[in-house]
């Protein structure tokens, strides 16, 4: 082999050595590229939104239909819902999911507002591009994008009005609220003041809050019939009062010839307990449609159309014949 050749042969090797290389190195940047864009590019098999729905208790019939309604969207709309809440009433708890909500960027919150407390971080929200609806209790003063749930105010003027009617105008009461600092509760207690006050034969005695469990609502009601027999009315305004109320009364051996009970909300123990006549009146809201309307509402607020300040749901006078009607299909 001359000298040639053999450089011939070196410069050869030395050009497929690069060329292998460079074919290497090309395919394995392609590689990267694609991890990366994997990575970086959305997943097309997640829903396109997630919200996040946080309620006062989960451990509660009302909450869960609520969440049972948010969760229902899921069927019909290309969104994820998270439903969340404290395991029983906890304002600073809802706090602080309502905070991480936040961190976790969601597309949107929906959040019961309680009371005050609750501006700060749905204004922080709002800031930082993350929209807010509230549920069941508003905080108009907040830059939330609307409301969906009851009027409170309004339910409890329906509750004085249907209290007013049926003892004729004249009654001793007593109230058990779900919370004295809780905003919705307080309005139905001032939208019930509001028309009873109209009434000379009707008198509230006393007032007492029941931490939404039925077994505070029991004991203030038995205490408080005990310290005033002559009340003759109980006010419940929580879901849960009204089963209290009921176990108070029977625990004294009274029954609802001798006092009125108008409670909140048509969960099946409250119905039970109508049946069996120990509740007169159930002021029905409608916790399902407030979950499934509120997913439907961000849904609108994402894409940019027109929402409403509030929407309404429904408030009932629900009576045993409504009862009997219902489970007749009339
Ligand atoms: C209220 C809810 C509350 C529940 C408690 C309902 O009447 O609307 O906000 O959590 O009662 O029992």
């Amino acid at each position: 082999m001359n000298r040639k050749t053999i450089i011939y042969i070196i410069l050869s090797v030395c050009l497929f050595i690069s060329i292998s290389f460079s074919i290497y190195y090309y395919t394995q940047a392609e590689h990267y590229d694609q991890q990366i864009d994997e990575v970086t590019e959305p997943d097309s098999s997640l829903p396109a939104y997630h919200f996040v729905l946080i309620g006062e208790e989960m451990d509660h019939d009302y909450w869960r239909l609520v969440g049972e309604g948010a969760k229902d969207t899921e069927e019909k709309y290309d969104v994820f819902v998270e439903y969340e809440g404290p395991r029983r009433s906890n304002p600073e708890e809802q706090l602080e999911l309502l905070d991480i909500a936040i961190k976790s960027d969601v597309d949107g919150i929906i959040v019961q507002a309680l009371s005050d407390d609750f501006l700060p971080l749905i204004n922080k929200a709002v800031r930082e591009g993350i929209p807010v609806i509230t549920i069941d209790t508003d905080a108009p003063e907040s830059t939330r994008a609307s409301y969906i749930g009851t009027d409170n105010y309004e339910a409890g003027k329906l509750a004085g009005e249907t209290l007013v009617k049926d003892t004729n105008g004249e009654a001793t009461i007593g109230i058990i609220t779900g919370s004295f600092t809780n905003a919705h509760h307080q309005l139905r207690v001032q939208g019930f003041r509001e028309i009873i006050s109209r009434e000379e034969g009707i008198e509230v005695v006393a007032i007492e809050e029941s931490n939404i469990t039925r077994v505070t609502a029991e004991e203030k009601a038995y205490q408080m019939l005990k310290e005033y027999p002559n009340i003759d009315a109980l006010y419940g305004t929580s879901a849960l009062d009204g089963i209290g109320m009921a176990q108070a009364t029977a625990s004294l051996n009274l029954t609802n010839d001798d006092l009125y009970l108008i409670a909140f909300d048509t969960l099946p123990e409250n119905v039970e307990l109508m049946k069996q006549g120990k509740i007169d009146v159930l002021i029905e809201q409608k916790p399902y449609e407030m979950g499934y309307r509120s997913i439907e509402l961000m849904l609108d607020v994402m894409e940019g159309l027109p929402v409403e300040d509030a929407y309404n749901t429904d408030v009932n006078v629900v009576r045993i014949e409504d009862i009997i009607k219902k489970s007749e299909g009339l």
